[in-house]
């Protein structure tokens, strides 16, 4: 009498607090959480970057209810773009707000981070890439070439965080999306580079350099600023780098056998500060990323 009076009470309680937990609570695993959550600083980067440069306003306009609150960022513009670079961007920018919600309705997230997307921000990297002060200061907003040169610092090392993470997700939900959220991304970040490979040997002026040159100095310096070795490649690299050790062209990168590189959210923090420390915010993201792994490592 005693045991099934426990036993009555107990499911009563289990059921109620099923229905009283969120939906998305109950199907995503603990361990999942922090993991899922962490791309979000990468995915409201991509979205404000991809919105001001298409559209000229950001989430604020288009979906104020994702952002939660977060800050306004600084800097952001409505780039120069010939007539179907602006319409791809657009695409990719809407993708980006699909991505926030998806990610949001399944993790109960954080609000969007201050970012900074001022020209002097990408300069800034740009200058890091070449080891020298480019003058006039790289200008991601003033031409279709440099927005796409611009773009091919975003959805890049998103996809390599999702290869990253999956490996470490527990739950189908949670593996799920992260499958989803890489194909798209993937295909995003392979869209760049194919809109800069046929541009590989334009000149970007005032500069004189060529496309490829801005796309390897990108990869090294993300390489460096990783720490963890070689998981970025340029449009043009050396054959033995290439595929099956055996090409130049570099239209996708990948390691030896060609399957996508991954990088950990620490490596990923190290390259969006521009730091090369998970411990030290700054560049896209001046108060440093948000969510438990990101603040795990500031005010430390
Ligand atoms: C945004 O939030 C407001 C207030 O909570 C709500 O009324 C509205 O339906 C939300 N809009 C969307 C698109 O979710
Ligand atoms: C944005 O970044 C630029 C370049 O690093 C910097 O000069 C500017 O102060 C930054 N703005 C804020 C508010 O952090």
């Amino acid at each position: 009498m005693a045991k099934s009076s426990y036993f009555t009470t107990s499911t009563t309680i289990v059921a109620l607090l099923i229905i009283l937990l969120p939906k998305s609570y109950s199907q995503i695993a603990k361990s999942d959480h922090d993991l899922l959550e962490f791309p979000l600083n990468l995915e409201y980067l991509e979205a404000e970057f991809f919105l001001y440069g298409s559209l000229g306003v950001g989430l604020d306009h288009v979906a104020p209810n994702l952002t939660k609150g977060g800050p306004t960022p600084i800097g952001g513009q409505l780039a120069t773009l010939d007539s179907v670079t602006r319409d791809v961007i657009l695409q990719f920018a809407l993708q980006e707000v699909g991505h926030l919600r998806a990610i949001q309705s399944v993790v109960e997230g954080f609000p969007r981070p201050l970012l900074n997307l001022s020209a002097a921000t990408f300069a800034s990297v740009i200058d890091s890439a070449f080891g020298i002060k480019l003058d006039p200061p790289f200008n991601p907003y003033s031409s279709t070439i440099n927005y796409l040169i611009a773009s091919y610092l975003v959805p890049y090392v998103g996809l390599t965080g999702y290869v990253g993470a999956n490996a470490k997700l527990e739950g189908a939900t949670s593996r799920r999306l992260v499958a989803g959220l890489l194909g798209v991304e993937s295909g995003q970040d392979a869209v760049i580079r194919a809109l800069l490979y046929e541009r590989a040997h334009q000149i970007v002026e005032p500069y004189g350099t060529a496309v490829f040159e801005f796309t390897n100095k990108i990869s090294a310096l993300r390489n460096k600023l990783g720490g963890e070795g070689v998981k970025d490649e340029g449009l043009l690299i050396p054959p033995a780098e290439g595929a099956e050790g055996s090409i130049t062209g570099n239209v996708l990168a990948g390691d030896p056998n060609s399957v996508a590189y991954e990088r950990t959210p620490e490596e990923i923090l190290r390259i969006v500060y521009g730091s090369g420390s998970e411990k030290v915010p700054g560049g896209f993201h001046p108060n440093g990323g948000d969510g438990n792994i990101a603040k795990s490592y500031l005010h430390k």
